[in-house]
């Protein structure tokens, strides 16, 4: 399929242009920086920029849209909701209208386990109360309903897959994973302020991609929302343990204090993903750490 890749410099973006080429699509990458890597395949383009947009669009044969391109955190743009808003539903909602206007085939957009917030116990399915505790988590619920409204009224087909916290090389907000990583690479500790007890859903890049890829490319969506998860919630003295499966030399000092997205959910349903698209995780935290150190080891990461 021909592939416009929105968000293609970022984490996810740069683990999905080699595996959707591997599979035998042709991806147009765009995004709004390379982040100083000589990168002559993407094109600069803003989200909100519709000329621009359209003219890449026109005559291109575009079949589907990836769209991975937003502000990417709750802990990005404090204190700039409507910055948010532009940059997540307004752009959200111009490519949907594109990909109408251009009959694409399939619209897959990477949404959030922000949007659930804080459910307490309970495995949390597809299905669960939307109830975000931030802005940016009402954005992707915004952004999901805009999906619905898509496909109900103009029958565009469209997925919005709800991801754990990403991990891997092109990170560039901050992860714990990382640090201990490249702490450890250096022979140094890391410090990590946290609750001992507070559940952790890191899911690596890769399987993050695989999925994206696995929506992409089914036939028929028997669902518009899926979660994608590693599964098991782990905490942090849990995830230092596994870390030091890999990296034995690793040194964590875990001090109190209170995770930057502190929504508690102890348990993600990753049934859904797996019945209808086939996708289920691959990486655990070691092997998901030994890819990662693999990768800061050979310069194929984000600064
Ligand atoms: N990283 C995570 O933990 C995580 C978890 C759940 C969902 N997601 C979602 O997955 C998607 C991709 O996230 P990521 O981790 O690759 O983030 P990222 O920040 O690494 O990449 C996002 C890319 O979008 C680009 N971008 C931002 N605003 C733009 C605009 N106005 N116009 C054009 N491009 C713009 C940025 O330059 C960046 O390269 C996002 O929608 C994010 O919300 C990420």
């Amino acid at each position: 399929m021909k592939v416009l890749l929105t968000g293609a410099a970022g984490l996810i973006g740069m683990a999905l242009r080699p595996l959707l080429a591997a599979r035998g699509h042709e991806v147009l990458p765009i995004d709004i920086t390379d982040f100083g890597r000589d990168d002559p395949e993407l094109r600069l383009v803003w989200l909100d920029d519709r000329p621009a947009l359209e003219a890449l669009i026109a005559g291109a044969g575009i079949e589907a849209i990836v769209h991975c391109g937003a502000i990417s955190g709750p802990m990005l743009a404090k204190g700039e909701p409507l910055k948010l808003v532009s940059a997540n539903i307004d752009a959200t909602a111009l490519l949907l209208e594109l990909a109408r206007r251009n009959a694409m085939r399939r619209f897959v957009f990477c949404s959030s386990i922000s949007v659930y917030g804080s459910v307490g116990d309970g495995l949390i399915t597809e299905t669960t109360p939307l109830r975000p505790t931030s802005i940016y988590g009402a954005t992707k619920v915004a952004c999901e309903q805009l999906i619905q409204g898509f496909a109900a009224e103009y029958g565009l087909d469209g997925v919005s897959l709800r991801i754990a916290r990403v991990y891997g090389p092109y990170r560039r907000a901050n992860c714990y994973l990382g640090s201990l990583i490249r702490d450890a690479e250096r022979g140094e500790e890391t410090t990590i302020p946290c609750d001992p007890a507070f559940a952790y859903h890191y899911v690596y890049v890769d399987d993050v991609a695989a999925a994206i890829a696995a929506a992409l490319e089914s036939n028929d969506l028997p669902h518009r929302e899926y979660n994608i998860s590693a599964g098991a919630a782990l905490t942090m003295p849990e995830i230092v343990e596994a870390a030091r499966i890999a990296i034995p030399q690793l040194r964590a000092q875990l001090v109190p204090g209170r995770d930057d997205v502190p929504d508690i959910q102890q348990a993600f349903d990753i049934t859904r993903a797996a019945a209808d698209i086939g996708w289920r995780p691959d990486f655990d935290i070691a092997r998901g750490i030994t890819a990662y150190r693999d990768a800061i080891r050979s310069g194929r990461v984000a600064p």
